[in-house]
């Protein structure tokens, strides 16, 4: 912990004193990336990134994208949703990609509050290459409890372009957005083979990497919230808290050494030290093993399939060898005596993540556990999880909210009415990178996102099914 964040300092001061604009706290550093902040005509910099205006000033305002300030926003409130973009008819974003692979897509809503639209007639859907994301969202913060709502996908793209597609419900309802991030995601962020629970079987599940996902629930076990400050790739992870469901005979830990990240294994990307570094464990204290589980439920829907990884790092035991433990999803057996000194080489503090697929079912609810098994042993942990991702996976409509496939939605809005955009090219400047090579590859990045008229078809992604598989966890 200690060394790597005392060389981000110092390697945040030397980017400061250079005459670069934008800072980097990853060593990440994305082919693709492309932060928008909609509807606005001035850059806005949040934890050091910077979200560039969908539109120069330049352009001539067009009636179909409107763009809305918020004349009075919150003072605490990111300037990022200070505005908004709105579209009264179907509208897309385009951004040209360089590098084939999962993109990492994220859309802000928040209503403004003050502004010249109601935003209580917001109702509309979200396409990104095909698939449906959102279906007849309002941007309603009500029963989310949430405030602003951020939606974040994984999307598989071997085409030159990723396509967000707005979609008004109809004629009186309109679409906004906030702000947008498509960033290419490292090539070791999602495997494409998975453990397939049915019922007390497991299979192999393969082509994760080429369905949609979209991350539902991303915990940091045992800790605080993580920002995307603090984040590898800019994600959050909050506490366990709401969704830990039992935890008798269990408590957290804290680990102030450094996490041992290995090649192979999961890298830092996959998951920062900051959520490695904070855990639940059950323990033995006495000659007996403690007869618990710990366990989180997640609220889930009938009729998809989650993807769901789970984060180990043993920073509880006193040594390798004498961690193992079960590990439960809806109450089945999906790792039996799981034993992380073998699977990370038998090296403490070393992450390793599993990943399992299982149906959402009629209970509506994900239920994880780990608790001992029969090797546990006494005076030792018999359990730990450190953090944990829900992905939901696109069903076979090609959707992630409902069973309206995308040429319906786009059939929804009546031919010949679309009212055509006014191009609007975006000034992109891209985020700077530090290093050289990226700079070089700064030409030609002019024009990366661009509004366009709406094609009479929907872009089709194409799916190409193959064998390869990418290099996987231990
Ligand atoms: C980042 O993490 C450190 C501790 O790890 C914490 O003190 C700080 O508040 C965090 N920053 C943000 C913006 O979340
Ligand atoms: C947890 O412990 C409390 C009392 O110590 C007990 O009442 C409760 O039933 C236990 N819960 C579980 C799930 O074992
Ligand atoms: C071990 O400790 C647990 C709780 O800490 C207690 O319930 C149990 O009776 C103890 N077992 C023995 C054999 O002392
Ligand atoms: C832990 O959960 C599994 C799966 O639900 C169950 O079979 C096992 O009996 C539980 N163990 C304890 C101690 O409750
Ligand atoms: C996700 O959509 C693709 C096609 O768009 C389809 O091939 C795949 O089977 C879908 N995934 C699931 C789990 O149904």
């Amino acid at each position: 912990m200690e060394t790597p964040r005392t060389k981000r300092t110092l390697f945040l001061l030397i980017v400061s004193l250079s005459t670069l604009h934008v800072l980097s706290l990853s060593s990440f550093t994305p082919v693709d990336n492309h932060l928008i902040d909609c509807g606005s005509t001035v850059d806005s910099i949040i934890d050091n990134r910077r979200f560039i205006p969908d539109s120069s000033p330049s352009n001539s305002p067009s009636t179909l994208a409107i763009s809305l300030i918020d004349r009075n926003p919150s003072p605490n409130s990111p300037q990022i949703y200070h505005t908004a973009r709105v579209f009264e008819s179907p509208s897309q974003y385009e951004f040209k990609l360089r590098d084939s692979g999962t993109h990492m897509v994220r859309l802000h809503f928040e209503r403004l509050k003050d502004s010249k639209f109601d935003f209580s007639h917001a109702q509309f859907h979200v396409l990104v290459n095909g698939y449906v994301v959102l279906s007849h969202f309002s941007g309603d913060t009500d029963y989310d409890m949430v405030d602003p709502i951020i939606k974040e996908y994984l999307i598989w793209v071997d085409c030159e372009k990723l396509v967000i597609t707005f979609v008004p419900t109809k004629r009186s309802k309109f679409a906004f957005v906030n702000a947008i991030e498509v960033i290419s995601a490292p090539k070791d962020l999602i495997a494409d083979t998975a453990q397939y629970l049915i019922g007390d079987k497991v299979e192999d599940f393969n082509g994760v990497t080429k369905q949609a996902l979209e991350i539902v629930y991303r915990i940091n076990v045992g800790g605080p919230k993580v920002t995307p400050f603090n984040d590898t790739l800019w994600r959050t992870w909050v506490p366990d808290n709401v969704f830990l469901k039992s935890s008798n005979g269990s408590h957290h830990v804290y680990s102030s050494g450094q996490i041992k990240y290995q090649m192979g294994g999961a890298s830092r990307e996959v998951c920062p030290d900051n959520v490695y570094n904070t855990a639940r464990v059950i323990t033995s204290e006495n000659a007996s093993i403690p007869h618990v589980n710990l366990t989180w439920e997640f609220p889930v829907m009938l009729g998809y399939k989650y993807l769901v990884r789970m984060h180990f790092c043993d920073i509880a035991s006193i040594s390798i060898g004498l961690l193992y433990f079960n590990v439960y999803i809806n109450g089945n057996l999906a790792y039996k005596d799981l034993d992380l000194s073998y699977v990370t080489s038998y090296m403490l503090a070393s992450p390793f993540y599993a990943d399992f697929v299982a149906d959402g079912d009629c209970s509506r609810v994900l239920r994880v556990s780990v608790g001992p098994s029969s090797k546990s042993m006494a005076y030792a942990v018999d359990g730990i999880l450190n953090g944990m991702e829900v992905m939901k996976m696109n069903n076979t409509m090609g959707s992630l909210d409902g069973e309206l496939r995308a040429e319906l939605v786009m059939k929804s809005w009546p031919k010949g009415n679309i009212g055509i955009l006014v191009p609007l090219i975006a000034g992109v400047l891209m985020l700077v990178s530090i290093s050289l090579v990226m700079r070089r590859r700064m030409v030609g990045l002019k024009d990366s996102v661009a509004w366009s008229k709406l094609p009479t078809d929907i872009p089709e992604v194409h799916l190409k099914h193959t064998d390869q598989q990418l290099p996987v966890k231990m």
